[in-house]
């Protein structure tokens, strides 16, 4: 009898740690979950313990292996939150905690890198300009506020790279999550000299490059001890979330989309062609399935409901006040929601940025402000889906994924905002997914990433816009992208 192969998928996230085996034929054998903190030192700053990355994984897999198994697995591959600094000194330790893709600590620095490196030298060798999440504008920062921890960085890594690193030993980096750190030449995928002079550090520092289904080693003998897993396990490199992501849901080669709506929100599009946007709206990024793609992101996307409904409303459950919502109050909401809770990155640019609830009266219900939060993420995706649309990129229909996703009433709301059809996946484990999918193409299970989305990416259902509600919808948005221009300068102000 062959023995089916099994695959561990990592999605290293922001909230948890979701870890999902998989078989060669795609099959969710099991998944867990766990949970870590994350902390706001500062208003706008975000940082996590990468000791608590390592730990959940660690005990997560354990948790996950329990009574299945274990000699069958073959691969692990991990898609994680991109941007993160992760440095360690030259015993391996971690020096600092990581300061992760929503932090918005970096203003200056983005200043400095826009303005006086500037934006067209900075596209030039990177594909990209700075936002406050990325990389490159971390590093400099420390290199300021704290002198004496930078100059202890033996090794620079972003989040999943340090549970590649602990698990293999290999100090390793992908292509697509490279590509947000702000010191990769994206079109000839390798770093770029002058991006880390800048940044005053060394290649030395750096990751080995690797494409995201390449395998990067087996695991260290204690760490297979540990887990009772063969010490032969193949490690791949992996992916940031949002590329792993899309090869969970097939969004691989040519003109492809999909939608993940999870503490961020992404619009992604794959290309089997290098581009830049020439505003640099949209990031020019590598792809997992060794292409590329474009993406916008915002900061917080699923998490603006589950702050509103955790924090404000003291509920967790979302599904019962979404009831509150009917047929006919879709788009004719009064009130309008800003998403900005942490600043913005796609397309506003704008750390300064804040949440707001604007068109308030005596007459506003629970439900309306439930609601203006669930429309107020979709149209701001909208307005990454309208710089695409301006670069002559035609979105017909899109994948969406994550846990915002799981809503009906809010993918109805998403395709009435895009006027798209909406598919979701019958496997809905977005990064893990992925990455388990990865780790199949790297130990030769199928010959790309092309081919194993190919054989095991299943649609689940689609959700169809209404032309109606669609053309109400479209003047909500009119009016929401009235909102942000009138407020902007009133935000730094009240900081
Ligand atoms: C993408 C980004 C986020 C994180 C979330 O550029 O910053 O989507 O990857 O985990």
């Amino acid at each position: 009898m062959v023995l089916t192969k099994l695959f561990i998928g990592i999605d290293l996230g922001t909230s948890a740690v979701k870890l999902s085996l998989v078989d060669e034929k795609g099959t969710i054998v099991k998944e867990v979950s766990r949970e870590y903190p994350l902390y706001f030192p500062q208003p706008g700053w975000s940082e996590q313990e990468p000791a608590d990355w390592w730990k959940a994984c660690l005990y997560g897999i354990k948790e996950l292996l329990a009574g299945v198994d274990a000699s069958a697995v073959a691969g692990i591959g991990c898609g994680g939150q991109m941007h993160g600094l992760v440095v360690l000194d030259e015993n391996d330790n971690v020096i600092r905690r990581a300061i992760l893709w929503n932090d918005g600590r970096t203003q200056e620095e983005v200043d400095y890198l826009n303005n006086e490196i500037g934006k067209a030298r900075l596209s030039e060798l990177t594909a990209n300009i700075a936002f406050a999440g990325f990389t490159a504008p971390k590093i400099l920062w420390m290199r300021k506020n704290e002198p004496e921890n930078f100059a202890r960085i033996k090794k620079i890594m972003l989040p999943k790279d340090y549970i590649n690193y602990r698990l293999t030993g290999v100090h390793c980096c992908d292509y697509s999550d490279a590509s947000g750190m702000l010191l990769l030449d994206v079109q000839h995928k390798r770093w770029s000299k002058e991006m880390l002079e800048i940044c005053g550090v060394s290649e030395a520092q750096m990751p080995k490059l690797f494409e995201s289904f390449e395998v990067v080693g087996t695991l260290n003998p204690e760490v297979a001890e540990f887990l009772g897993l063969g010490p032969d396990v193949k490690v791949v490199a992996g992916a940031g979330d949002n590329a792993a992501a899309a090869v969970g849901t097939g969004v691989v080669g040519n003109g492809g989309c999909n939608i993940s709506l999870g503490t961020s929100g992404t619009l992604f599009i794959s290309s089997d062609k290098f581009g830049v946007d020439p505003n640099n709206a949209l990031h020019a990024f590598a792809h997992a399935d060794g292409e590329w793609h474009l993406m916008g992101c915002m900061l917080s996307a699923a998490s603006c409901n589950k702050w509103f409904c955790d924090e404000i409303l003291k509920t967790n459950d979302y599904a019962a006040e979404q009831t509150l919502i009917t047929e006919s109050m879709l788009g004719r909401n009064h009130v309008f929601f800003l998403p900005y809770l942490m600043g913005e990155r796609s397309p506003i640019n704008d750390v300064n940025a804040r949440g707001t609830f604007t068109g308030i009266t005596m007459d506003t219900s629970r439900a309306d402000l439930v609601q203006a939060v669930l429309e107020g993420v979709a149209f701001a995706i909208r307005d990454s889906f309208e710089v695409a649309r301006s670069l002559g990129i035609e979105i017909q229909r899109s994948w969406i994924c994550g846990g915002g996703a799981k809503s009906p009433l809010w993918r109805k709301i998403f395709a009435n905002v895009l006027g798209i059809p909406l598919d979701m996946v019958q496997t809905e484990q977005g990064p893990g997914y992925g990455g388990a999918m990865l780790a199949m193409v790297g130990c030769g299970v199928y010959p790309s990433v092309e081919a194993a989305a190919g054989a095991l990416v299943k649609l689940a259902n689609t959700t169809e816009p209404d032309p109606a509600l669609t053309a109400r919808y479209e003047e909500q948005y009119q009016k929401y992208r009235k909102i942000y221009p009138a407020l902007k300068s009133v935000f730094p102000e009240i900081q």
